[in-house]
């Protein structure tokens, strides 16, 4: 499908008339995320970004918009671009640039566009840059590693040949499990430039939004595609990791019939077993399932021994970050039509006449078909990321001689933000009475 753009000096989107409907989903969003809003009313104050260009790739839907709002109130200069092809919501990019965010995105991108977009932000040369999946980190490394590739050569097309543009960078944070392996293995490889805040690993964020934003968004995601009922369906999920449990609960919730569960490691298989879910091989779970969902962040977890075995009828999708989980090309191989059957459902008919349903061509299906997660969720993620951009700009002395580690956010500003969702919420904590403390100190080592 060819998108249509409209391209500014500093900005490429679907359609800017969209501008009126987006505000009115930001106003939506905000009214949503109160911990974070309370972040925009200091960072209004005390203006802690001033001077600061951030360049993020993020999924540019409603939520954020909220954390772009919330950097420009800290006096950021905001240039965004998006981490997958399909989560844009086309409205909000509309609104952005009316408030003055340099922004590189609409839905349906092709390959070409989604790099055309990272290599405009990367020309803005970020002093902090802010990733879903760790794809920016990784071109303004390849960039200064010399490396061409089909990718590289569009991103070079914006920025000519500067190789240097990852020199102007302090740090940057990373807010997904598979941007994490990423960082972590080039961390290892002495590879990594500068110094990453892990927000994903946060409890924050991990215990939160992977789990139950994952749930609900990736249920929501195959409603909105299919319309089909989940109470009486075999339903599979491929990862008992934190996405996984949280799929693995709201198909429970949602009636199915059976939720079987696929592991590598022992733990998450014991753990699934002692929640109540079965647990199997994929090959023996695609023989009876209705519904497939990947949430591994690993690749060919479905492949041509598993498409040959599954039941006429059967639904694939994913919910991990990248496109791989599913193997759609052995999909396609073994494939004698593809009928594209509504938006987001495509039908892969095989030689022995069984159909098999691929949902949002095979990528994480909460933002291809669904609006990713609840705005509440987000809030939480969000505001962690927000407070990780002050943090760094705050020690950026400090940032520019680290070098390239993977950082945990610091304790207090996660328990900050907890406290305040907690607040927000209307939820009272019991305080540790000064008997309790001293009790609690007594058992420290060498006290
Ligand atoms: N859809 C979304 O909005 C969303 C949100 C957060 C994270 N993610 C992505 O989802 C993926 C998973 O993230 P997570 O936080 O749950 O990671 P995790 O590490 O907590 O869990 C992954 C699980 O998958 C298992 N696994 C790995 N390979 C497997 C295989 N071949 N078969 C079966 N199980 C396998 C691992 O043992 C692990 O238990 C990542 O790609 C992450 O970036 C997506």
């Amino acid at each position: 499908m060819e998108i249509q753009t409209e391209k500014g000096k500093d900005f490429e989107i679907r359609d800017s008339s969209l501008a009126e409907a987006g505000r009115k989903t930001m106003d939506w969003a905000e009214s949503r995320m109160p911990v974070l809003k309370l972040i925009k009313q200091r960072f209004e104050k005390e203006k802690p970004l001033e001077g600061v260009k951030i360049g993020a790739c993020l999924h540019v839907t409603k939520e954020t918009s909220q954390l772009c709002d919330t950097w420009l109130a800290g006096g950021a200069e905001v240039f965004l671009c998006a981490s997958n092809p399909l989560s844009t919501q086309d409205e909000i990019p509309a609104a952005l640039v009316e408030k003055g965010v340099h922004v590189y995105a609409w839905k349906f991108m092709d390959t070409e566009g989604y790099y055309r977009s990272i290599g405009n932000v990367i020309a803005s040369r970020p002093h902090i840059t802010i990733d879903d999946g760790a794809d920016l980190v990784s071109i303004l490394h390849k960039l200064k590693r010399g490396e061409t590739d089909s990718e590289i050569e569009v991103v070079k097309q914006i920025i000519g040949d500067t190789r240097d543009i990852i020199d102007g960078v302090w740090g940057g944070a990373e807010e997904t499990t598979t941007g994490i392996i990423r960082l972590e293995a080039m961390a290892k490889d002495n590879a990594l430039l500068y110094p990453i805040m892990a927000t994903n690993s946060s409890p924050c964020k991990n215990l939160y939004d992977n789990v139950y934003g994952t749930g609900q968004s990736t249920i929501d995601g195959i409603l909105r595609a299919t319309a089909d009922l989940i109470a009486s369906k075999v339903f599979v999920v491929a990862g008992y990791g934190h996405c996984g449990k949280g799929v693995a609960m709201r198909a429970k919730g949602m009636g199915a019939r059976r939720v079987i569960i696929t592991e590598i490691e022992p733990h998450a298989a014991l753990q699934a077993v002692m929640e109540g879910m079965e647990v199997m091989s994929m090959i023996e779970a695609s023989k009876v399932a209705d519904i497939i969902v990947t949430t591994t962040g690993n690749r060919d977890v479905l492949r041509k021994e598993h498409f040959t075995v599954m039941k006429d009828g059967c639904l694939l999708a994913n919910s991990g970050h990248f496109n791989v989980e599913i193997n759609i090309p052995d999909l396609e191989n073994l494939s004698v039509e593809k009928i594209q059957i509504r938006p987001f459902v495509e039908q892969f008919v095989l030689s022995d006449d069984r159909k098999i349903n691929l949902l949002g061509e095979g990528r994480l299906i909460n933002l291809a078909a669904a609006e990713g997660h609840p705005s509440e969720i987000m809030g939480i993620s969000f505001s962690l990321q927000a407070l990780a951009t002050e943090y760094i700009a705050k020690n950026k002395d400090k940032f520019t001689k680290i070098g390239g580690k993977v950082l945990e956010i610091p304790k207090a500003i996660d328990d900050n933000v907890a406290h305040l969702k907690c607040k927000a919420l209307g939820i009272e904590l019991d305080v540790l009475t000064k008997e309790q403390e001293k009790y609690l100190s007594s058992w420290k080592v060498g006290t």
